[in-house]
């Protein structure tokens, strides 16, 4: 019985102590997952060449990131803008202390991967059924078996695997998605060898304490320093949201520069909680991140002028950028 074990009982307790008091288990360092080039970018209407694409990377691999989802190995005809993911990966300068995944929904998309020189992939699932069928076209049943294939491949290949949950606090279709949905989908991926679980609010309709609720779920079969978080700030909650994150544990945080970012099959979702904001926090709550604000401004403030957009970032603007 679940609420027999040890971690059941010890994350029961971390919950309810972190209610009511700062003193909680908040990292001294987070690992930020930048995912503009990515997630920033996909849903750009107008096509960004690619010469802007890999300028944009090699100006973020210079700020002290240490992961950048660099694009995705996605259909063409489902997402345009990712569609010279090829070239993007032979043209980036790497850094060699900077990790460069890739988004790869089925193996076709693995085997193309790899081939362009990728060394980390990532699989997207969701726990809600009606946007697992809208976004990658399958139910999530479906989607699980097809992961297994690509975790097959990768691990005859030595590559890392990072896992995506989509829609954990709710969805475009169905509206509130339930913890045990989340934790369900989080659990058969971290058991087929995800290294990583990052939990998707797609369209940022989560609060703290949803938020808190969903992540605890998942704890009692996932160990937290496994989980990452990823929230759209739609509805302006992304930053306390990750507070929320770093109370329970949480260690990995995506975010995406100038806020970019929302998945063209999640009506209404914005961008990514904005990287400078996070880190701005992080530095003044004397967490550690190795990132340096002052490139990264300058990374944003190049691809908002390439792209022809305002930075969504209250970091930049307050400096005075876009
Ligand atoms: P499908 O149409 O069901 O696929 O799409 P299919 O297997 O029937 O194949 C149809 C065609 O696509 C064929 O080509 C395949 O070869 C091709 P055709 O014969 O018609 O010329 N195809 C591919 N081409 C390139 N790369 C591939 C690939 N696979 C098939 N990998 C599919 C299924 C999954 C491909 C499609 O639905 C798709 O690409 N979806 C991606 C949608 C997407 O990228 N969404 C955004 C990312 S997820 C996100 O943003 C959320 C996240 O940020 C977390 C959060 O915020 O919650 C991660
Ligand atoms: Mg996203």
């Amino acid at each position: 019985m679940s609420w027999l074990r040890p971690r059941v009982w010890m994350n029961f307790y971390r919950f309810f102590s972190n209610q009511y008091s700062m003193e909680t288990k908040i990292p001294k360092y987070v690992k930020i997952v930048e995912v503009g080039p990515r997630d920033g970018l996909q849903n750009e209407k107008e096509l960004v060449s690619t010469e802007v694409k890999v300028e944009f990377i090699n100006r973020l691999s210079q700020t002290g990131l240490p992961v950048i989802e660099a694009t995705s190995f996605v259909s063409p005809k489902w997402v345009p803008q990712m569609a010279d993911h090829k070239e993007v990966m032979e043209q980036i300068s790497r850094h060699p202390s900077v990790k460069y995944p890739v988004l790869v929904p089925n193996l076709k998309g693995f085997q193309s991967a790899i081939t362009a020189g990728a060394e980390e992939v990532a699989i997207f699932g969701a726990a809600s059924e009606s946007f697992s069928r809208k976004n990658i076209n399958c139910s999530i049943e479906e989607s699980l078996d097809r992961f297994e294939e690509v975790m097959d491949a990768a691990k005859q290949a030595n590559i890392p695997v990072r896992g995506y949950v989509s829609c954990v606090v709710g969805c475009p279709y169905e509206g509130q998605v339930s913890p045990s949905a989340v934790t369900k989908v989080a659990k058969r991926m971290c058991d087929m060898g995800c290294y990583e679980i990052s939990l998707g609010d797609t369209i940022g309709v989560g609060t703290p304490s949803a938020v808190q609720r969903m992540i605890f779920a998942v704890m009692n079969e996932i160990p937290v320093d496994k989980l990452a978080v990823h929230f759209h700030n739609t509805y302006g909650q992304a930053l306390v949201n990750i507070l929320a994150a770093l109370q329970l544990g949480i260690s990995v945080v995506d975010s995406s520069v100038a806020g970019l970012g929302g998945c063209p099959y999640a009506k209404g979702a914005s961008g990514n909680v904005p990287t400078e904001d996070v880190v701005y926090m992080l530095d003044g709550m004397g967490i550690e991140t190795g990132v340096d604000l002052g490139r990264l401004i300058n990374a944003a403030d190049f691809i908002c002028k390439a792209i022809g957009r305002r930075s969504l970032s209250n970091v930049g603007q307050a400096k005075g950028h876009l």
